[in-house]
């Protein structure tokens, strides 16, 4: 499908922003696909420490992704994750993975084939809405519209602990906001595709206003623009 007849939202944002809930809830009143891109660097990693090596090493990280199958399908509105056939979807989201990921998410090349997958994948789908950390300034730099989610820190945190707690994992809210602030350091300040919103990035601050508003607010937004654009 032609770029021009395709209709692509790009989220980014910091970790804990809640990102995928409004991403998911977007792409369903949009009729569109989801593409949580995080769940690719979740994937790398994951592969990496399932094989024995150390994330750290990415040249070894590098040579092992050539060798498996990544697989990445938008279903019942989740990014499911297979490497070499085996669903991996729960298994990427451990936390032990998620220290991991600034090894693989900081490697150029990593990022650069991460980028290409993320644009095949949207190529075959009408309409996307994909969330990550650069989605909006190097995946897809013309998309239709471009969101940049912020909010408080410590409220992050605490939504992001409810979500692991819910999930079963075992872990404080304390080593969830250091983790998280490591995160976000380790985002920001990488040289190729960091966190950081696109020039011409709508802006929307999380911190108070209900997931159910916020996609108000982007629903409005798009149909207003895709609607300018057709005149
Ligand atoms: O979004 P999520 O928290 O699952 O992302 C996990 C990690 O993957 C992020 O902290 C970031 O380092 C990396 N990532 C990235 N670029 C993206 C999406 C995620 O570097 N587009």
């Amino acid at each position: 499908m032609k770029q021009k007849d395709r209709i692509i939202i790009t989220i980014d944002g910091p970790a804990g922003v809640g990102k995928s809930t409004v991403a998911r809830m977007l792409a369903r009143r949009l009729d569109a696909v989801f593409l949580d891109t995080g769940a690719m660097y979740r994937a790398v990693t994951l592969a990496a420490v399932e094989h024995g090596i150390d994330p750290a090493d990415t040249s070894k990280a590098q040579t092992l992704f050539d060798l498996c199958r990544f697989e990445f399908r938008s279903e019942n509105e989740t990014t499911k994750v297979f490497i070499d056939g085996q669903d991996k979807t729960a298994a990427i989201r451990d936390p032990k993975i998620t220290e991991q990921i600034k090894y693989i998410a900081s490697a150029p090349s990593l990022r650069g084939k991460l980028v290409q997958m993320q644009q095949d994948f949207a190529a075959g789908c009408r309409r996307i809405v994909t969330e990550g950390r650069d989605q909006g300034t190097v995946a897809f730099p013309d998309a239709n519209v471009k969101f940049f989610i912020t909010a408080d820190a410590e409220e992050r945190a605490r939504r992001r602990h409810r979500d692991l707690t819910v999930a079963g994992k075992d872990i404080s809210l304390e080593a969830v906001f250091a983790q998280q602030q490591a995160r976000d350091a380790s985002d920001e300040n990488r040289v190729v595709g960091p966190l950081k919103p696109a020039e011409d990035a709508v802006m929307i601050d999380a911190t108070i206003p209900t997931a159910e508003q916020i996609v108000d607010k982007m629903e409005t937004i798009v149909r207003k623009r895709l609607r300018a654009g057709k005149n």
